[in-house]
């Protein structure tokens, strides 16, 4: 356990090392771009206050007990009425633009050319669908990403409509290699509109102690204890998302223009992002489910479509697994606990040139 000593030295490195990052930053991007920037903070970063005003009086009712997620710090408080969601900075738009620059700018659209998944594909009418899957903290290089994802969603691909969430290690995002709560939509197969977590106007923040972001600092171990996190996308008139059984906001309907009476595929499993000359990064536990289930291989467990009334479980014959590089990264269902008939298990060491 660390002593307050070290603790408040590690804040002290933690803020030297932010304002050299920002300094380094800034000296590349000229008066223009940091105008720019500026523009888009304004509209990114509205009162906390005013968009807590927003929220529907109508909270959809928990369906289901999900496990307790991590909450903040206790020394952290909110004044009341309030919603305290991470901020997004200047330094995250120019991590942004760093990644559209390096050719990253689809990132988690399992279709891009330097993307990898191994996942599992519901591909029939949903309003979204819950999942437990087990955390990770799978290593990558400062230009790679490693995810693990709940996709919902509908329309042509050039058009495409997608939400999803899951937990994510993306240094060149998070300027960290934690492993971290991250949500995208987009409303248009990934092009112009959408983002990650709160990178542009879009999801609506009701809960006001879970951001997107979170660090999730409770890992599973190989060969060890699983940590789990429960992860609902849920159509309720708008897209709702909750972590455990705590509604964290929702995306409004109107970013969509294929969703509106649900959503023609539910995805779950892991993507991988690397450049091409890179050794790919692991995914999952970094193991293959062929290595063995138990306590090694990373997991989607009772996973459930929710049909508008009620949550149901996908029978095998509903479910096409995929896996784009089975040589890097495996895919396998396998029987689930009854009434659950099955569960996938998924993942990687990588290694491999994409
Ligand atoms: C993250 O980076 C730190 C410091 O560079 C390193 O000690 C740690 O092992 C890394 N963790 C993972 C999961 O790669
Ligand atoms: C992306 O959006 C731009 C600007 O709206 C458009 O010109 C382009 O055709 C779109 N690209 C794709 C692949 O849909
Ligand atoms: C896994 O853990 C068990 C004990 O829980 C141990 O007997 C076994 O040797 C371990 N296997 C590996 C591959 O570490
Ligand atoms: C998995 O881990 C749990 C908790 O550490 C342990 O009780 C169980 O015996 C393990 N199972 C196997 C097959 O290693």
């Amino acid at each position: 356990m660390a002593t307050a000593a070290t603790r408040s030295m590690k804040s002290v490195l933690l803020l030297l090392s932010v304002q050299i990052m920002f300094g380094l930053l800034h000296a590349v991007i000229s008066e223009e771009e940091n105008q720019e920037m500026e523009r888009q903070l304004r509209v990114i970063n509205k009162p906390p206050i005013k968009s807590f005003k927003t929220r529907p009086k109508h909270v959809p009712k928990s369906t289901m007990e999900g496990e307790s997620p991590r909450l903040l710090p206790d020394n952290i408080k909110c004044p009341p009425g309030s919603v305290l969601i991470r901020r997004t900075t200047k330094e995250d738009l120019i991590m942004a633009n760093k990644m559209k620059t390096l050719g990253l700018n689809h990132p988690t659209n399992p279709a891009a050319p330097d993307a990898n998944t191994a996942a599992v594909r519901y591909p029939k009418h949903n309003f979204g669908a819950r999942t437990t899957m087990n955390v990770w903290g799978p290593t990558t290089l400062p230009g790679q990403a490693s995810f693990a994802n709940l996709w919902i969603s509908s329309g042509p691909s050039e058009e495409l409509n997608v939400i999803q969430a899951g937990w994510a290690v993306f240094p060149m995002l998070f300027s960290s290699n934690n492993t971290r709560l991250l949500t995208y939509w987009t409303g248009d197969g990934y092009n112009t509109t959408g983002c990650f977590n709160y990178l542009c106007p879009g999801f609506v923040q009701i809960n006001p102690k879970i951001s997107l972001g979170l660090v999730l600092d409770q890992l599973s171990v190989y060969n060890g204890t699983q940590r789990d996190i429960q992860i609902s996308i849920i159509k309720n008139a708008n897209w709702w998302l909750q972590f455990g059984n705590q509604f964290v906001g929702y995306w409004p309907q109107k970013l969509f223009s294929y969703m509106h009476d649900g959503a023609d595929n539910a995805v779950w499993g892991g993507l991988v992002i690397s450049p091409s000359n890179e050794p790919s990064p692991a995914m999952g536990s970094g193991h293959f489910p062929k290595d063995g289930l138990q306590n090694k291989s990373a997991y989607f467990k009772n996973t459930q479509i929710w049909d508008g009334a009620k949550l149901i479980y996908p029978s095998r014959d509903q479910l096409a697994l995929s896996s784009s590089r089975p040589d890097c990264y495996e895919a396998e269902l396998a029987p689930g606990v009854a009434p659950n008939p099955v569960d996938l298990f998924y993942g990687g060491p990588g290694q491999c040139h994409i």
